[in-house]
């Protein structure tokens, strides 16, 4: 049986009640769970001894103008999912738990979160960040499994891990897509049907990359400008940023090395904004496969 503990008391005594060498796992989210989150439940279930998850619709990480107050919070379905899934706790706080009404104290990088959905989220990694550390704060997880699709996420947080000697080691899962492409996101069931008809688009112009890259194209210019076109066919698609970065230091590339890079895509359909990304290369451990990759 699944225990829900809805206070920080209530983890920090779930916590010590642990023996002192189980290896404990958490996956951090803000529900509305899909197959995306489920893997990274499986993953930590395979890695650890016990499986910790959160639900935290975490306030910081939205600006003002975007999707806080309609971002989707079906509880009980997603309690549901964790306990078939045989997660052992779920830490369920509430805004004050978490953010004491005069916190003043923030977890800031300086680097990998500024460019990409940083540029265009100002706060927004501020955010991310600082409740992450809070999480392994409270938790103290030997390891934290975060998502692919969420590839600057993954970067920021494995910097701040580094940065702050945080010891827990980051687990990336793999992006889960919908038979047609598109990576799962809760952000998904904002779409219409008309849409939800094109947002594949965003996945097919990765892999329209990905095919010039392996008839040796290395330029990332160009290799961008396959991407781009893709999506200019079709007006219902607003394109934010679709670049050619470094995996781990995100940095623009001029020519794509051995090591690979990430093409990453943002666009906005309708009222809803998608994510999406593809690894190339040869890879390096931690860059191009992930943990559940088969
Ligand atoms: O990826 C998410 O769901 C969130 O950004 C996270 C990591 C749970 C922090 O709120």
């Amino acid at each position: 049986m699944i225990q829900i503990l809805r206070t920080i008391a209530a983890l920090r005594a779930w916590r010590n009640g642990l023996p002192p060498d189980v290896r404990l796992g958490l996956v951090p989210t803000m529900g509305a769970l899909h197959a995306g989150h489920m893997s990274l439940v499986d993953l930590a279930k395979a890695r650890c001894d016990t499986v910790i998850a959160s639900i935290f619709v975490n306030p910081l990480q939205f600006g003002p103008q975007e999707d806080l107050a309609r971002y989707p919070r079906p509880i009980e379905s997603d309690i549901a999912m964790l306990e078939a899934a045989g997660v052992d706790a779920l830490f369920l706080p509430q805004p004050e738990d978490l953010y004491p009404a005069d916190a003043s104290t923030y977890v800031v990088e300086e680097a990998v979160s500024l460019p990409l959905c940083g540029a265009l989220r100002p706060g927004h990694f501020r955010g991310v960040a600082t409740v992450v550390l809070k999480l392994f704060n409270l938790t103290q997880p030997h390891l934290a499994f975060f998502g692919q699709k969420d590839a600057q996420q993954c970067a920021v947080i494995e910097r701040m891990v580094r940065d702050l000697n945080v010891p827990t080691e980051i687990v990336r899962g793999a992006i889960v897509r919908e038979p047609d492409g598109l990576a799962l996101s809760s952000r998904n069931a904002y779409l219409d049907a008309s849409h939800r008809a094109v947002a594949p688009l965003l996945h097919q112009s990765l892999v329209a990359a990905r095919l010039a890259y392996e008839a040796g194209e290395r330029d990332a210019a160009r290799l961008a400008a396959i991407g781009r076109a893709v999506l200019a066919r079709e007006p219902r698609i607003e394109v934010q940023y679709w670049e050619v970065r470094d995996r781990y230091s995100l940095a623009p590339l001029e020519t794509v090395e051995a090591d690979g890079c990430l093409l990453a895509v943002a666009a906005i359909l309708g009222n809803t904004r998608l994510i999406d990304n593809l690894c190339l290369g040869t890879g390096t451990p931690g860059g191009l496969r992930f943990a559940n990759e088969r």
